[in-house]
């Protein structure tokens, strides 16, 4: 069993532990005294996050398949090395390759203040199949530590400068999406997916009455999703984004997706961190970039 090799190589008594899970899927399971995370090395995806003895912070679809070739509805979707649709190729997967390709283990390792790493690295030959971008390799690390914080760093080994884009498609759970909240994206213009694109004005804080498909532009900051039903709040961070994107099918959308519980909408909203096709990234060669997300408990 992999998961058996894999404990024997990379695993850490009491820190991190390799297991199966549904379909077949290896799953890597870290915890430290302020929470825990299960990560998918299929898609290298994070589908579960607890801090602080508190209630589950991401949402995944209870129909959700686990099935290669399709992605995992749920946790932190790894999208790169484009955002949405391909720009010219129709037949290309939406939201890149990243997120149904399998992940390997570079590394674990305990840090300083109670952290826990683990480094994951894509399918090379997944992403050397993709015209024009052989030799560009992609790396995940995930650090549990107070908080969880994901940096994903595109390495351009190329001749050439790539464009790249992607985002962590975070899905986070909630108790009731009429009684959210979302600040920091005040007095920040956002193209409105669901009206042609339209450049649209942000006044105060985002509250969710119905299908919501945004891309705030040109923000760097940091989020506030308040739930007042569940009276939490989380901070939600990022870095190497120009773009959060805000996203919730509502009812007939996700009735018409087969992953997704027809009243799952009301649990979730995902914040993305994202490089949308408005704000790609150059990629000189011989340099990276990374995209980091951190989430904190508040
Ligand atoms: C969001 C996009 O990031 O992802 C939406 O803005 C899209 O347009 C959503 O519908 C989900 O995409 P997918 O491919 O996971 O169904």
């Amino acid at each position: 069993m992999l998961s058996n090799v894999l404990n024997v190589q990379y695993g850490i008594q009491g820190s991190i532990e390799f297991k199966e899970g549904g379909a077949g899927f290896s799953f890597v399971h870290i915890k430290n005294a302020n929470g825990e995370a299960v990560i998918s090395l299929y898609g290298g995806q994070v589908t579960h996050l607890q801090l602080k003895d508190d209630e589950p912070i991401l949402w995944v679809s209870p129909l959700s398949e686990f099935t290669p070739g399709k992605a995992i509805r749920g946790g932190i979707p790894i999208c790169w090395p484009w955002f949405g649709p391909h720009s010219s190729d129709p037949l290309l997967p939406q939201h890149g390759i990243a997120r149904i390709s399998n992940w390997s283990v570079v590394n674990t390792c305990l840090l300083e203040g109670d952290q826990v790493r683990v480094i994951l690295r894509c399918d090379q030959d997944r992403i050397d199949q993709l015209a024009k971008w052989e030799g560009v390799e992609l790396e995940l690390s995930i650090t549990l530590g107070k908080t969880l914080r994901l940096d994903l760093c595109t390495r351009n080994r190329k001749r050439e400068a790539i464009v790249v884009g992607g985002a962590l498609h975070t899905y986070f759970r909630v108790e009731d999406i009429h009684q959210i909240a979302v600040q920091g994206l005040e007095s920040t213009h956002y193209r409105d997916k669901l009206d042609q694109y339209k450049r649209k004005f942000q006044e105060g804080g985002v509250v969710f009455t119905g299908e919501t498909d945004r891309e705030y532009l040109d923000t760097k900051s940091d989020c506030i999703l308040i739930d007042k039903a569940k009276s939490r709040s989380l901070k939600v961070s990022k870095e190497g984004s120009n773009t959060t994107v805000l996203w919730n099918p509502w009812q007939v959308r996700s009735e018409e997706m087969a992953d997704f519980s027809d009243n799952g909408f009301k649990q979730m909203v995902c914040i993305e961190a994202a490089i949308t096709a408005n704000d790609e990234q150059i990629i000189a060669p011989g340099e990276n970039h990374i995209l980091s997300q951190t989430i904190t408990l508040l």
